[in-house]
This record gives C-alpha cells, structure tokens and sequence, in this order.
C-alpha cells in the first residue's frame, strides 16, 4: 500500500514513522512536510488547502490511501476530492468536519446525541453576549465560532476582557457568532477515536500541556508537550467516554446524513460531577498523537486504511506496547507571540542516538548552515519507558542534547503524574 500523508508538523512525523513500520506500506509521500519528514520520505511542497491540488498529487502519485493530518484541509473539503477520484482517505468529509470547524455546529449534535458538555450559549450580539457572561459568572469562557488555530477561546475572571474577545470574534463578519459557556475545572484528558462512520476504536487517553510555561502559566499554545497513558485515569474511562460520547456522536452524525470517518478527538475534562466535553478535533492532536503512537504495536497503516474503506469491524483488538510515553516539544524564542526563525539547530543526532528516543520535527527546514527552525513548535522530543519517571528522564536527557538559540520548553511535562506513581 501506497500512501499520501498531508500535513508538516510533528504529528505527521510520527504517522509518518508509524506508517513505514506497518509491513503493509510499501511507500510513504509527504506534502509539505518539513525537514525531518524530508528526510525519510520523499516531500512535496504543493498548496495542502486546496482540494483539488492534493486529488491531483494523489492521482499522480498512484497512493492507495492519503492521511490528512491538519483541520485546515478537511475543513476545505481535501478528503471530499480525494475521494471523488476514487482513492481512500482517512480524514473527514468537509460536512463531517463541521465537528471542529464550528463550536456552535459540534454543540448542537452534542445535544442531539445527549453528550455531557458544558453548558453554553451561541451569541451573535454583543448583547447576548453580556447576558450569557451574568448567567454563567467567572471564570468566563469565550470561543470564537469558527477555526482559529488555537487562538479562538479566551477563559479569564476579567469581564471586561472576555467582552472584548467576543467583539474581536464577531467583528470578523457578518454572521460570526461566539459560544459563552460555564467554565469547566478538573484534569484535561484527550481521547482520541478511529472510526469508518458506524465501528468506533479508541486510542489510548493522553494529556496535553497547553500553557506556555511550567506550571501552567503563560498562553495557551497548541501544546507544549504530552504523555500516554494517564497512570492516573479511572479504569473504565476509555469504555465509559466510548459508550457516552464517542459512539453516540458517530451515531448522530451518521443519522444526520454526514458520517463522520477518520479520527474524533474528544478534548474533556475531568470536573468534580463527572466528565464533560470541551471540544471535539476532526483529526489526530499534536503532541499528544506523538505518544500515543508511541505506544501503539499494531499496524498504523492497515488501522487507518480500514477505517477509510469502511471495514473497522474487521480490525483485530489493537495491541498495545507497556509502559509510557512522554513528548517534550522544544519552540523557538517568542513562542506562541512572535516566534524567531532561522536558527540552526545542533545536537539532534547525538539525542536521537539515546535510549528509547524518538526525534519529530514540527517548524524546521534545510538550509545552507544545516536545520533550522522554520516555525513556533519546531521539534517533538519523545521517549519511552517501562515507567512514566523513566520516559520523561529519556526524554529531557535527549532535550538536553540539542541547542538552538534563544528557545524553550517546559520541564514539568508529565512531572505530577510522576511523582503520583512513584508516590
Ligand atoms: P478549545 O479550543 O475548545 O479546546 O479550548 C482551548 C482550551 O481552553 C482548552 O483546552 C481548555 O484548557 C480551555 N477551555 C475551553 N473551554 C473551557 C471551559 N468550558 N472551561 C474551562 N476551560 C476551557
Ligand atoms: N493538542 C491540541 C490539539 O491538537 O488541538
């Protein structure tokens, strides 16, 4: 099997590598990719936005089979095309993406399918807005309606700050609109599930590490590292998020005439009443697809390919490797303001020679002094252990072999988690 993957962060990286070592997949094609992606498939810098270039490219191409990695894509319609050429391709319909390309979209089937979320509001004045503030109280919790690659949602105790994101957000156009809701606490888990549109298989649980800084302060980033499992999640977590979230979502939209096939990322939160949605993602999450494929022993390439032909049902159980797995991503000076490009990057083949380590790259690119960092997250550091203490000791001592001026990671990913099981 031959196969297409879009996308250039570390998250392609790692499909990419769990890809190559599924004996099924003969040959793996990458567009754009970056640096790392580049140098052990062939790449292909195309325009990944538009559906018809990446129909074209897979056609070309002769794959069996294209993975989308970014929404950006399959909210533009990328698998439609794809598929209207007749090729497979794991990655939601536009329709299906709706999930994650609108808040407003994802909570009214969330209501349909009886789903436990926060509650909220869909606002479309500043008026209703302020009301939707009073009725909730602080912490307020502002989302701007559509795709905003991780800029889109606001929580603060500020009114008057969470009042001005909501009039950013509908100054946009016309008809944009903003969901208030009622703030959420409790331990974020992300979940994600590989579907055909009617069989649902969920991965093991991961958590991400939003904040920019240790201890959860700063921005929120697209993430700043993860680990899999979660030493900590009650047992039943994975069959009870499958059974009242999961499967009742993929039932709702396939009723609604739109299945959704690909992956379904449940972002949820563990409150004091039990947990409730914050969001779902069309696609696979990044960092946290790092880890989990990690772990993962069973063939990336047949699972996915099943999933995107309509035959889940047929999919032995996966098969999972013990232990843990934790990422540490390193970003480049100003990130997630103003990240500095070019910086040459040393050290990564001394740190990929380390124990149980693997090396992703998300921002980087060749250049005449050698790879550099071309974007904010630049790379994925990631290790395996027989126990969470001993990946995150692989993975920072890899860390700590590559240099690269003026950037910066966190250094208490999966840290608490830690200690709790040493405890
Ligand atoms: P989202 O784009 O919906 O995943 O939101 C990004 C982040 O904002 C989440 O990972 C949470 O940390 C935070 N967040 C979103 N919704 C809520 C909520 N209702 N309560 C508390 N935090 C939230
Ligand atoms: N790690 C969060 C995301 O992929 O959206």
């Amino acid at each position: 099997m031959k196969v297409l993957v879009i996308g250039s962060g570390a998250r392609e990286h790692a499909l990419i590598t769990a890809l190559l070592a599924d004996d099924t997949v003969t040959e793996v094609f990458a567009a754009p990719g970056n640096a790392g992606i580049a140098s052990v498939v062939p790449t292909y810098a195309v325009s990944v936005d538009d559906p018809g270039v990446v129909a074209v490219l897979a056609a070309d191409l002769g794959v069996d089979m294209v993975v989308i990695g970014p929404e950006g894509p399959l909210v533009a319609g990328v698998a439609d095309a794809v598929q209207e050429r007749g090729i497979a391709c794991f990655g939601p319909s536009a329709a299906a993406a709706q999930l994650e390309g609108s808040k407003a979209f994802a909570k009214r089937v969330m209501a349909e399918a009886g789903v436990p979320t926060a509650m909220a509001h869909v606002c479309t004045s500043l008026d209703e807005v302020g009301a939707a503030l009073d009725q909730f109280g602080a912490p307020y919790v502002v989302k701007d309606d559509g795709l905003a690659a991780g800029k889109g949602v606001v929580v603060t105790s500020d009114r008057a700050e969470a009042l001005a994101h909501a009039r950013t957000c509908l100054a946009r156009s016309n008809d944009a609109q903003v969901v208030v809701e009622e703030y959420l606490d409790g331990e974020e888990v992300s979940l994600f599930a590989i579907t055909d549109g009617t069989t649902v298989v969920a991965l093991q649980p991961a958590q991400d590490f939003k904040r920019v800084g240790d201890d959860d302060a700063g921005p929120n980033t697209g993430g700043m590292g993860a680990y899999s499992p979660l030493p900590w999640a009650p047992a039943n977590l994975v069959a009870d998020v499958t059974e009242r979230v999961l499967q009742p979502m993929v039932d709702a939209m396939r009723r609604r005439g739109t299945p959704f096939a690909g992956l379904l990322y449940a972002g949820l939160a563990m409150t004091s009443r039990g947990f409730r949605v914050i969001e779902f993602n069309a696609r696979f999450g990044d960092p946290e697809t790092q880890v989990v494929l990690a772990n993962l022993r069973s063939p990336l390439g047949q699972l996915l390919y099943a999933a995107a032909t309509g035959r889940l049902a047929d999919v032995p159980a996966l098969v999972w490797q013990s232990g843990y797995a934790v990422t540490v991503v390193i970003a480049a000076q100003g990130y997630p303001e103003s990240p500095r490009r070019g910086g040459v990057i040393t050290g990564l083949k001394q740190a990929a020679e380390c124990v149980g380590v693997e090396i992703f790259h998300a921002g980087t690119s060749i250049t005449d002094d050698g790879i550099a960092a071309s974007g904010g997250r630049v790379l994925s550091v990631t290790a395996h252990g027989e126990t969470l203490a001993h990946a995150r000791e692989h993975a920072y001592a890899a860390v700590d072999l590559i240099t690269l001026e003026g950037s910066h990671h966190r250094s208490d990913i999966a840290k608490r988690a830690a200690q709790e099981m040493e405890g």
